[in-house]
């Protein structure tokens, strides 16, 4: 798939998955950490250059307190046991979203996963981790305005230029598992074309088959971008 660089995962279902199974939401987001090494060696098989799995969102805090304690917790624990294996197979790691409100310790074990993996090249990961489409695009203007360039200067490009995601392409594909059917404040401004595919399997559940399904789906999808050409790649 030669037109598919990147895939954005709304990775949703935890909690759900765990009540299924009569397991606390605490073991579902466990769960859910631990494909994403499955989904992540997926994509590499099949020459995705990007993934970015949203995993926090900037609303996740008005959750009870424990469960995002709990989220907070199993982030840093994947981060430190991962990183190495990760690095190993030659993913860089990114994060997209805001640092600062996040435990010291995790910020700092962040850091750490990124600069170790910042020369691979195998594929991009970008954990979207109090991560908010409203809130980047907010900040984004703000630099802007600092940065007092001229109103009609202002450009798609200068926008885009100042989002977590700067450099990279849009999603082309963006998943959303445990059929939910709406965004959630994901990627708002970088999903303006990118084709949507909701599964109705758990995160926890989302194996190699549900990837493949996805990308075959994707791959007979007509990308018009406005135009009338039937694909444009
Ligand atoms: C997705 O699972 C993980 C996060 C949003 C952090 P949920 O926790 O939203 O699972 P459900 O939607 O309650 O099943
Ligand atoms: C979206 O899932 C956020 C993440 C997957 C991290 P939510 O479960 O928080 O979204 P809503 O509340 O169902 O829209
Ligand atoms: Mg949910």
């Amino acid at each position: 798939l030669s037109n598919l660089k990147h895939v954005a995962i709304i990775m949703d279902g935890n909690g759900r998955w765990a009540e299924d199974k009569g397991l606390s939401r605490t073991e579902g987001h466990i769960a859910g950490t631990q494909n994403i090494r499955r989904v992540v060696r997926q994509l590499i098989v099949n020459n995705v250059q990007y993934v970015t799995l949203y995993a926090f969102s900037t609303e996740n805090w008005d959750r009870p307190v424990d469960e995002v304690d709990s989220l907070l917790q199993i982030l840093s624990d994947s981060i430190v046991n991962e990183t190495t294996e990760m690095n190993d197979e030659g993913v860089r790691i990114r994060h997209l979203g805001r640092i600062d409100r996040l435990p010291a310790r995790l910020q700092k074990a962040i850091d750490k996963s990124v600069d170790l993996t910042s020369q691979n090249t195998v594929i991009n990961l970008n954990v979207a981790f109090d991560y908010g489409g409203r809130d980047e695009i907010v900040q984004a203007v703000r630099r802007i305005v600092e940065s007092a360039v001229k109103p009609d200067d202002i450009t798609e490009d200068t926008l885009s230029s100042e989002l977590f995601t700067v450099g990279m392409p849009d999603p082309d594909l963006i998943i959303r598992t445990a059929g939910e059917m709406r965004i959630s404040n994901f990627m708002i401004w970088q999903a303006s074309y990118s084709e949507y595919y909701s599964s109705p399997v758990y995160w926890p559940d989302f194996d190699e088959l549900e990837l493949n399904n996805a990308l075959s789906e994707y791959s007979r999808r007509k990308r018009k971008f406005g135009t009338l050409n039937k694909t444009v790649t």
